[in-house]
């Protein structure tokens, strides 16, 4: 499936997959391979897929296999993982404007398959609960790919997040806002909202895949996979999935893992 080079892969110690690669360049490939596998093998599945820094080069490697002509995404259901509540597509400091520049629109995907996050109705809980009944009405969701805050955030399932969240409006931490105020240019603001995929949402995918890359994540990885599972740390929810769970770390991310 893959040309990385897999330098450990310690599943039976933990009952999930995971992949310690070399460097960020590997992260990016492997997830790549990943979302190609399944895209292979069911042309029209539901996927969710992040934004922010960790996945640019698994983007970047999409959208030259698309260009190429060897990965067909044309029937693919994307389903946005998070966007700040009040903002959309058309704000250029909004996540989906994120990924428009990064992946939508260089990709050329139709925007009828494009699922946005309903970060603007009036009414957000039902417009929640509808978004999930989409993604249930387009098969569920085959493959989530996340990656990990700072504050083990995924999606923006920040700390307090339980394991059987669904898609909601939830408040940012400074934390959060911080860190995504590094996306855009200039000084940009972040909204203090969000609306979120639940980790109860993400959970429930066919697979789980983690991406998290560099040293600056190594202290909340462990304490991701090695510490204990509470809503504390969200991301701790993810081995919950047990074998469902692909995590695809590089070695400085991995660094403090026992
Ligand atoms: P990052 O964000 O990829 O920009 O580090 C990860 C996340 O918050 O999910």
């Amino acid at each position: 499936m893959t040309n990385n080079e897999v330098i450990d892969s310690r599943g039976a110690a933990f009952g999930l997959h995971l992949h310690i690669v070399a460097d960020y360049a590997q992260v990016s490939r492997l997830a790549a391979d990943i979302v190609t596998r399944i895209v292979r093998e069911t042309p029209d599945a539901a996927l969710t897929l992040p934004t922010g820094e960790t996945p640019r080069g698994m983007y970047a490697e999409l959208v030259r296999r698309i260009q190429a002509g060897e990965l067909d995404f044309s029937a693919v259901q994307l389903f946005c993982l998070d966007e700040y509540f009040g903002k959309g597509i058309e704000d250029a400091t909004s996540l989906t404007a994120w990924l428009n520049d990064v992946f939508l629109a260089p990709a050329n995907l139709d925007r009828d398959n494009v699922h946005l996050m309903p970060s603007q109705a009036a009414d957000p809980e039902s417009a929640a609960s509808a978004y999930e009944r989409d993604i249930e009405h387009a098969g569920g969701l085959k493959l989530a790919v996340v990656g990990l805050g700072p504050n083990g955030h995924v999606g923006f399932n920040e700390p307090g997040s339980p394991r059987e969240s669904r898609t909601r409006v939830i408040d940012l931490t400074d934390e959060s806002r911080d860190q995504n105020a590094g996306y855009y240019d200039g000084d940009q603001a972040i909204p203090d909202k969000a609306m979120t995929m639940g980790i109860g949402t993400i959970l429930d995918a066919d697979l789980v895949v983690l991406i998290v890359s560099g040293s600056s994540k190594a202290e909340i990885l462990k304490a991701t996979l090695e510490g204990p599972i509470t809503a504390d740390v969200p991301g701790s929810f993810l081995r919950t999935v047990g074998e469902r769970l692909i995590a695809i770390v590089d070695q400085d991310a991995a660094a403090l893992l026992s």
